[in-house]
C-alpha cells in the first residue's frame, strides 16, 4: 500500500455566515489532518449577505477563539477550479459536510468530478443531529425575516449579521 499523499485538506464553502455546524466540520477536520485550509469562495458575480472580507474575519475571529488557529488557515478560492486550488495548496483531500440525503444528491456529482479531473477525494463528514437543520441559506432567510439566529451561529457571525441588519 502506498504512503498518504497529503497531510492537508481543504475545507471549502461559501460561509455566508458561517455557522455552528461549519465550526463543527473545522473542528473534526482539524482531528483528522495536520493542516486544514479553509477555502472562502469568492464570486464577483454572486450576491453575498456578507462581503468576502467580513466571512474571512468571521471565520478567523472563530477559529482563534476556538484554539484552532494553529491548525488552520484562511484562503480564499478564487473563480477556478477547486482541484487547481487543492495541488496549489499542497492538499490531497476536500472535507465536505453531510446533513442529508439532499446534501448528497448535490455533493456526489462535485465529488466525482473532483476525482476525475484530479484523482482529489472528498471525505464526507455526517454533520452532528443536533446540528443538522443548520444551513447558511436558512439562516439567511431566517435573520432577513427578524427570526432568531444567535444560536445557530458563533459570536462572531452574529456580530456581523447585526451590522449588515
Ligand atoms: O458552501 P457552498 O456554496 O455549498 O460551496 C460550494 C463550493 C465552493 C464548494 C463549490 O461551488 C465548488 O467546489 N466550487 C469550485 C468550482 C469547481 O471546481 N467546479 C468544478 C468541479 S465540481
Amino acid at each position: 500500500m502506498s504512503s498518504p499523499r497529503t497531510s492537508t485538506v481543504v475545507l471549502p464553502g461559501s460561509f455566508d455566515p458561517f455557522t455552528l455546524g461549519h465550526l463543527d466540520l473545522a473542528r473534526r477536520a482539524a482531528a483528522l489532518a495536520e493542516h486544514v485550509v479553509v477555502a472562502v469562495s469568492h464570486n464577483p458575480g454572486k450576491k453575498n449577505l456578507l462581503d468576502l472580507e467580513t466571512r474571512r474575519s468571521v471565520i478567523a475571529e472563530t477559529l482563534q477563539a476556538e484554539g484552532l488557529d494553529g491548525r488552520t488557515e484562511i484562503r480564499t478560492l478564487g473563480r477556478g477550479l477547486l482541484v487547481d486550488f487543492c495541488r496549489e495548496v499542497g492538499a490531497g483531500a476536500v472535507v465536505r459536510g453531510l446533513r442529508s440525503q439532499l446534501d448528497l444528491a448535490y455533493e456526489e456529482p462535485m465529488a466525482r468530478m473532483n476525482r476525475h479531473l484530479a484523482d482529489i477525494d472528498t471525505v464526507f463528514l455526517l454533520t452532528d443531529q443536533n446540528l443538522a437543520h443548520i444551513s447558511s441559506s436558512l439562516v439567511r432567510e431566517v435573520h432577513a425575516l427578524g427570526g432568531e439566529v444567535d444560536d445557530m451561529l458563533p459570536p462572531a457571525a452574529v456580530a456581523a449579521l447585526a451590522d449588515v441588519s
